[in-house]
């Protein structure tokens, strides 16, 4: 079932996600080299909290193996879901993907970047490039009315133009009222069911892009997703509402 949310919940939303897209800018200013993961973590929470907000991935997946951060630190191959460290530590030429998700005034906003960290390879930046721009290629389609599946095919058709795939197996969402709502949304033309947006809905849109083949491993720790070819990943992710003419992007500034 697909929550529509009402006026206010947006009105919140749109507080909470303007204040995520702030610490997100922060945290960014810690991609540099010599920087360890967990500090980053830390930090993450401590601005979370300041605000009166909740880290909403920490014990995200329940007791058997919950998630041990306040936000997910995916480095180079890595897509999603890396965990933070003490012994991970930042090189030069690394592209680190940021991801947290934080719920404010009772709802969730989501939202995730890649940074380089120090100066990167031209294959590297071409990478972030245009994973960044296949969101707001992706983002211009939706609108109340729309088929969610143009979303996916304008994102999908535009990184397959210059060679690069897009993962499959993980996709985004619908958010607010919890991080993973319906619907499902892939980022590639997956022929399953459509959905029409509606004013009011709200979805976390997420395309995971791979400078090589689609094919993802799960590594060791139970978490971190990586490329099974050990090529890049890049990842952004907005939260947006629905709306007649488009939609309002609420995790920006
Ligand atoms: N943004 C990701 C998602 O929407 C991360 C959540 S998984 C967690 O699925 F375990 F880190 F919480
Ligand atoms: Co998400």
């Amino acid at each position: 079932m697909i929550i529509r949310k009402t006026p206010a919940e947006i009105g919140t939303m749109k507080k909470g996600g303007h204040i995520l897209a702030e610490i997100m800018e922060e945290l960014g200013k810690m991609i540099i080299p010599g920087q360890n993961t967990h500090e980053i973590d830390e930090r993450a929470r401590a601005l979370i909290f300041d605000i009166g907000g909740i880290p909403i991935f920490e014990g995200y997946g329940g007791p058997e193996n919950p998630y041990p951060g306040a936000v997910c630190v995916s480095i180079n191959q890595e897509i999603v879901h890396g965990i933070p460290r003490r012994d991970r530590i930042l090189k030069e030429g690394d592209i680190v993907k940021l991801d947290i998700g934080m719920k404010y005034e009772d709802l969730i906003t989501d939202m995730a970047r890649t940074f380089s960290c120090g100066k990167v390879a031209p294959n590297a930046h071409k990478l972030m490039k245009v994973t960044k721009e296949s969101l707001e290629k992706g983002l211009k389609k939706i609108k109340a009315g729309v088929n969610l599946s143009e979303y996916s095919v304008a994102v999908d058709s535009y990184v397959r133009s210059f060679g690069f795939s897009t993962v499959r197996e993980l996709v985004g969402h619908g958010v607010g009222r919890e991080l993973h709502e319906d619907p499902q949304i892939p980022n590639y033309k997956n022929g399953g069911k459509d959905v029409i947006l509606k004013e009011g809905m709200t979805l976390a849109l997420e395309p995971m892009i791979n400078e090589g083949k689609p094919d993802i491993k799960l590594e060791k720790d139970g978490w971190t997703y990586a490329t099974k070819d050990g090529k890049l990943s890049a990842h952004f992710e907005d939260t947006v509402v629905v709306t007649k003419g488009g939609c309002e992007i609420l995790t920006r500034k």
